[in-house]
């Protein structure tokens, strides 16, 4: 299918033992309807030579920053302009800490401060180069600069490791392109109810017991699910975070409001995601004035909040299908096993926030997704990507499975 008709894209390859996958990606880009046009590091040339590429994309690569001969044909500033986008594939742990210092000491790096189109990242590197807090770091950065993080990957390494940082699949880079520059509508029709962020539940009227949830997640879901075609009402506690394009948003402050906009809202919906981080319980009363202080000890009295995730799975009419989250500090399988059954859920999105890379104000996240018959995980990435391929295995369920 040509999608990506006529897009054109800059592919950056740096010098990693996963650089010999770039010949594949080319191909199937121009096969998709990209024009390529490839720009190489010199570490790049030592794993894979810079005629294969010219050979697959039907240009000349762009190597060098002060080539004259490349200049003239179609210099850096010309190329920075000319991309729909500029995706990085291969990306070491070296052109990333560039890259996230601003740096403009070679071709690729110049290009990339110098372009107004979106920048993706696809990194490659030793599974402990990529834990590094330094990389984290740096992925951070740029993720907050609006970069894309695609991938790593988990799996054996060339190195004899096992883990995090093989380069994303060629097909698998194609579909994320895809949806950068030319959105599916998979969605349309659909009506998707989420909640987001923590409850605030007032002690006195100064006060309240809450929680660290950022609302990232669930807003990054509410993002694509909206992106995608689908009527999204997004009930966020509250967020410091701005309203995703076309979503309808509604804002309350605890778990009692949350739940009364859940269930106003929720039997008109196709779908019902719960990311919201609510209170569990509520102090009993809240005080009037402001409590004073003074006795060394305080007892508070607090009350169960209704489980609205629960109570929207339980319904005997016009049931959504139904996805809750469940993050944990241990044990993840067996607790959101737990949930998923005592809760009535369709499928279980587990997070372990113990890990410093995907809590809560974290920008990346990794999910174990649980329903009845099977589990599947869905490795570190940047939230809005987790988010794509998160409504993905959603819609696959839903199709397979669920008959409202
Ligand atoms: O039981 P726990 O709070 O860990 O369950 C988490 C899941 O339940 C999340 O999907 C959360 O949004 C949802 N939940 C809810 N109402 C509550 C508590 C949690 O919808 N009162």
């Amino acid at each position: 299918m040509a999608n990506l008709a006529g897009k054109k894209i800059v592919l950056g390859v740096t010098g990693s033992i996963a650089a010999y996958k770039a010949a594949e990606l080319v191909r199937r880009l121009r096969d998709s309807g990209a024009v390529v046009r490839v720009v190489m590091t010199p570490a790049a040339t030592a794993f894979i030579t810079p005629l294969t590429l010219q050979a697959l994309s039907g240009y000349p690569v762009s190597q060098d920053l002060l080539d004259p001969a490349a200049e003239a044909a179609m210099g850096h500033i010309a190329l920075a302009k000319w991309a729909d986008l500029v995706l990085i594939a291969p990306a070491t742990a070296a052109v990333l800490a560039r890259l996230a210092c601003g740096l403009a000491d070679d071709l690729l790096t110049t290009l990339c401060l110098a372009t107004t189109a979106p920048i993706a990242v696809a990194p490659a590197m030793n599974q402990q180069m990529y834990q590094a807090s330094a990389t984290q770091h740096n992925l951070q950065t740029l993720i907050q600069q609006g970069v894309s993080l695609w991938g790593p990957g988990e799996g054996s390494q060339a190195c004899g490791d096992q883990g995090l940082g093989r380069l994303l699949e060629p097909a698998g880079l194609v579909a994320e392109i895809e949806q950068l520059l030319a959105p599916r509508n998979d969605l349309q029709g659909m009506r998707w109810l989420l909640t987001a962020g923590p409850t605030q539940e007032a002690l006195d009227p100064v006060r309240f017991i809450s929680n660290h949830s950022s609302g990232k997640m669930g807003f990054a879901v509410a993002q694509a699910a909206a992106a995608r075609g689908a009527a999204v009402t997004l009930i966020s506690g509250p967020v410091a975070l701005a309203t995703p394009p076309g979503v309808h948003r509604v804002g309350v402050t605890s778990a009692l409001e949350m739940s009364a906009a859940v269930m106003e809202r929720v039997q008109l919906q196709d779908l019902f995601v719960a990311c919201a981080a609510v209170a569990d319980y509520r102090p009993k009363s809240c005080a009037p004035q402001k409590l004073k202080s003074g006795e060394p000890i305080m007892t508070l009295t607090l009350v169960k909040n209704p489980d609205m995730v629960a109570q929207v799975a339980q319904l005997q009419e016009r049931r959504p299908y139904t996805v809750g989250f469940a993050a944990e500090t241990e044990q993840l399988a067996r607790y959101a096993r737990a949930k998923l059954l005592d809760k009535q859920l369709d499928l279980i999105c587990a997070n372990d926030i113990s890990r410093v890379d995907q809590g809560f104000h974290s920008e990346t996240n990794a999910l174990h997704l649980y329903w009845s018959q099977g589990e599947k995980r869905l490795p570190l990435t940047s939230k809005s990507q987790l988010a794509h391929q998160l409504i993905d295995e959603i819609m696959q369920h839903y199709h397979a499975n669920y008959r409202p």
